[in-house]
């Protein structure tokens, strides 16, 4: 039996996805990617930010990022698990590919732009592009989505 919060059998490889999911549209979103990531077959750990652990984080190949935009930035919650995992993840975690998607209802550059600094420094290597959406969700967006999570899984089962 899988533990709570983990999709998928005792494969080898594991995503860990670090999601702030406040509405319907979100949930949408983080549905898409983990669909994603069944394809890859790999494991996906789905962690909603604020409970996510550094050892979470640690355990990973590779991470997909997700939320909402807040204020400009990043929703605080995916800046809490940042400020938790920053400096345990630093040396250990070069390198590890990752997949970003952020959802607003008219401008992501802000956090767009910090969520860049932080995993720069992390050093995480970015496998597909942003998936950046405002207003409904429309398939073309959903397909992006659960492309976003296959490219994380199967890069990260190549580690
Ligand atoms: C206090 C607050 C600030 C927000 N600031 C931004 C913002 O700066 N940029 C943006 O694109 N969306 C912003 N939004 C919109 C949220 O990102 C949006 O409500 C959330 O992603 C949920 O979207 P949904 O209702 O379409 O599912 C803000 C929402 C709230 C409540």
């Amino acid at each position: 039996m899988s533990a709570p919060g983990v999709q998928g059998g005792p494969r080898s490889h594991r995503v860990l996805v670090v999601h702030h999911t406040p509405s319907p549209t979100l949930q949408t979103m983080l549905d898409a990617v983990v669909d994603g990531l069944a394809q890859a077959d790999v494991e996906a750990v789905v962690r909603p930010a604020l409970t996510c652990s550094v050892v979470d984080a640690l355990e990973a190949d590779g991470y997909v990022l997700g939320g909402p935009v807040n204020l400009g930035m990043m929703a605080g919650a995916l800046k809490h698990f940042f400020d938790q995992i920053y400096y345990p993840c630093l040396d250990a975690t070069v390198g590890r590919p990752f997949g970003l998607y952020l959802h607003g209802d008219n401008d992501a550059a802000g956090a767009l732009r910090d969520i860049g600094k932080i995993v720069t420094g992390l050093r995480w290597t970015q496998v597909t592009d942003h998936v950046v959406t405002y207003g409904p969700l429309v398939n073309e967006q959903r397909d992006a989505l659960v492309n976003l999570g296959g490219t994380v899984g199967v890069r990260s089962s190549e580690r």
